[in-house]
């Protein structure tokens, strides 16, 4: 009781001041111990992603005020529970944080997030954010690790899927959106939480694909490609970052001084707060520049990582620091008020259990309204990668075969990171056939394969489901565990025997529909030369299902835009659209040129690539001008015709390139894009402005900043499928 009255006093107190006064009060009572305690994140009996030091006692360390959040501790009524013994147990009855990952959905599971960013729709990327907050936070959730937002061109990497693929420009403006979604204008509504940009850098840039390797790159790729999207999070007000597990040329970024303290607090004034990754401070051990706790410590708190996520380090050796003089007080405070503005902004002092209320948990989860626009965001994100006059099916045939080890599994469908998500709630695709048609059409399901091994005995069952079909839909590709966190591949084919099973059923000659459910690019072209129709539904999440039925069947006509390129073979990673010219630019008939002598140079579907059942032709670029100053906007105008017969969506894109530079320059770099809609017949204008901002890049002296020349500005419908004008930057 004496506690309790400890804490009300202290709520009592802050009234009419304002945070920061808040935080300093808060401050002056505590302890240098207590002030570690809340730099201190512990995992609860969730999920856990890594390896656990200490489980199970968090409890009483709570008690002990030696913990600040907690991650993976879930439900209103769970985390009352636990808030509880930190409110009015311990000493000042500091609330906790809880955080988890909230990466696409907490129980209504959106598309995997590269799936949800095919949609280049932002504003539906926003609501799923906005969905999954509302769902969190009804389960006790203030804080999610959201959003990733690490540009990779590996598809061997497995996070590939939790990222927005391989764009900075677009990367950024994803990373906007969500961050919005899951943040809103005020962290004290009981809706909105704080999100994460993670993982603060170049952690998608791993060295062959393989989660957590090293990574080496130049100043200037980690600037323009890496970089973007954490300082637009920053722009956006994010409240929290997380730094990633790897090294950068050399210093693990979580013990980066440069990168952490340097640029991200001191250069950039982010003023919130900074986790580490999963014990990411330890691993500075096995990293080698560390040689114990206390040095990963000593590195981590210098470098100005706020909270040790699951580590231990901390709460074990700041004190020892700070008396040894190799860390200061100052250092340690700046952290903890940080933490404690954030206590504050989301309103945890007023009323620490505004997040745990049962009966909101019940009414809000998985509602009907979540359900529905979950179905219409995984419809959104899918991508038509091939149609030869296959699609959409008619509603109306008598026989449809469902071949694949997709076309049932319900737990693949919600991917890793699904945080609550259960299968049971999953609308498969045969589930959302049946809703779709009703019972008079007959489905028959043969699995033929599985995602592993050789075996194939499932392929006559298949062909003779298949041989009976008026059409023949298979639904294949990964299971959830094959992409996300230490799920790397080296191979990125469809696996085990699939990609025979497609084959041996496009020899049937009858109209074939392939169904891709994957979360990386994938290595295809074999399907892609045999299969006259292709779909790519990603993990398409809970109503996965129904929005599958709905683009097969045209009641969705299909509208998402690859986001990250699918190469031909694996040989050609890292691939990605904007890439530089070379010296010796491919010329098939020439000898010495830069090119591969068994295979493309181009990926099988590029960036931006993405077909609909109808069909848009595209103008000229036209520009108000063929030269522009410094101080001038460009007006590039572009005319997109709806040729076809359905009405249908369109991403227009826009691409630059300077031809030359004080440095090499890429091909072509996106600058802009609009999704417009398209009735049969109809034209619109789209009008993008280009600044000389827009050209800006960092020069040969690594100053950010445009120069004088010639441009090239293109227009199209993927990165690929471009018409270009000419214009000249003025010298200033
Ligand atoms: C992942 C993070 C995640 C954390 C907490 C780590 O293994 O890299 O992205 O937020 O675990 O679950």
């Amino acid at each position: 009781m004496a506690m309790l009255a400890t804490t009300q006093v202290m709520a009592q107190q802050s009234v009419g001041e304002d945070i920061p006064q808040k935080v300093d009060s808060v401050m002056s009572r505590m302890t240098l111990e207590e002030k570690i305690g809340q730099l201190n994140q512990l995992t609860g009996d969730g999920e856990v992603t890594g390896p656990v030091t200490l489980n199970n006692s968090y409890q009483d360390q709570i008690r002990q005020g030696m913990v600040g959040s907690m991650l993976n501790v879930n439900g209103a009524e769970y985390t009352r529970k636990i808030q509880k013994i930190a409110v009015e147990e311990s000493r000042l009855g500091i609330p906790l944080i809880f955080g988890y990952d909230v990466i696409h959905g907490y129980k209504t599971i959106f598309p995997v997030p590269l799936g949800e960013s095919a949609s280049w729709d932002l504003e539906a990327i926003e609501k799923a954010s906005r969905i999954a907050a509302r769902e969190a936070t009804a389960a006790g959730q203030h804080w999610t690790f959201a959003p990733m937002m690490d540009i990779s061109r590996d598809a061997r990497w497995g996070r590939v899927m939790e990222g927005a693929g391989e764009d900075p420009f677009y990367g950024s403006m994803v990373a906007r959106a969500r961050i919005r979604g899951f943040q809103g204008e005020d962290f004290s509504k009981d809706h909105t939480m704080l999100a994460c940009a993670k993982h603060f850098v170049g952690y998608g840039a791993a060295r062959g694909g393989r989660d957590y390797n090293t990574v080496d790159m130049s100043m200037r790729r980690l600037h323009e490609t890496f970089l973007p999207p954490f300082k637009a999070a920053i722009d956006e007000g994010v409240a929290t970052f997380m730094s990633s597990f790897n090294e950068l040329n050399g210093v693990p970024v979580t013990g980066s001084r440069e990168l952490v303290r340097g640029l991200l607090k001191d250069q950039w004034g982010f003023d919130g707060f900074i986790v580490s990754d999963w014990g990411s401070i330890q691993e500075m051990m096995p990293h080698g520049v560390a040689a114990d706790k206390y040095e990963a410590g000593e590195l981590a708190m210098n470098a100005g990582i706020d909270m040790d996520m699951e580590g231990h380090v901390y709460i074990q050796e700041l004190k020892n620091l700070l008396e040894d003089g190799r860390i200061s007080e100052e250092q340690i405070d700046d952290a903890v008020r940080r933490i404690l503005t954030k206590k504050f902004e989301l309103g945890l002092f007023d009323d620490p259990y505004r997040y745990c209320n049962v009966e909101r948990e019940e009414r809000v989860i998985l509602s009907k309204e979540h359900r529905a626009f979950a179905r219409k965001a995984a419809a959104k994100s899918m991508v038509l990668l091939k149609n030869d006059k296959v699609l959409p099916l008619s509603k109306n045939l008598d026989d449809i075969a469902l071949i694949g080890p997709l076309v049932q599994a319900d737990q693949e469908y919600i991917g890793t990171w699904s945080a609550r998500g259960e299968s049971k709630h999953v609308v498969n695709v045969m589930e959302g056939f049946r809703n779709k048609l009703g019972e008079g059409v007959n489905l028959h399901y043969a699995k033929g394969a599985s995602f592993t091994g050789g075996d194939k005995e499932g392929f006559e069952k298949a062909l003779e489901a298949a041989s009976n079909a008026d059409a023949i839909v298979a639904v294949v590709g990964e299971s959830a565990m094959m992409s996300g966190e230490a799920l790397s591949r080296m191979d990125i084919g469809l696996p085990g025997v699939q990609k025979e099973l497609v084959l041996e059923l496009a020899r049937l000659n009858k109209p074939l529909v392939v169904v891709l459910m994957n979360g990386r690019p994938l290595a295809i072209p074999e399907v892609d030369q045999a299969a006259p129709a292709i779909l790519e539904a990603w993990l398409p999440g809970t109503e996965g299902g129904n929005a599958i039925a709905d683009v097969v069947f045209g009641d969705y006509n299909p509208s998402g835009k690859l986001t990250a390129s699918f190469p031909h073979a694996v040989g050609q990673v890292p691939v990605q659209y904007e890439h530089k010219n070379t010296g010796r630019p491919k010329v098939e008939s020439q000898r010495y040129t830069s090119k591969y002598i068994d295979g493309p140079n181009k990926p099988l579907y590029p960036f931006g690539y993405g077909l609909s059942y109808t069909s848009f032709e595209y103008s000229q670029p036209v520009l108000n001008s063929q030269q522009m100053n410094f101080n001038e906007t460009l007006r590039v105008q572009v005319d997109v015709e709806n040729t076809g017969e359905r009405a249908g969506e369109e991403v227009v894109q826009m691409y630059v390139r300077d031809l030359v530079g004080s440095v090499t320059r890429p091909v072509k770099e996106l600058k802009g894009f609009k999704k417009i809609s398209l009735e049969p017949g109809e034209k619109k204008t789209v009008i993008f402005e280009l600044r000389a901002d827009d050209l800006a890049f960092y020069t040969r002296d690594m100053e950010y900043k445009a120069e004088p020349g010639e441009f090239k500005v293109f227009t199209g419908s993927s990165s690929e499928d471009v018409q270009s004008a000419r214009f000249k930057l003025l010298a200033q």
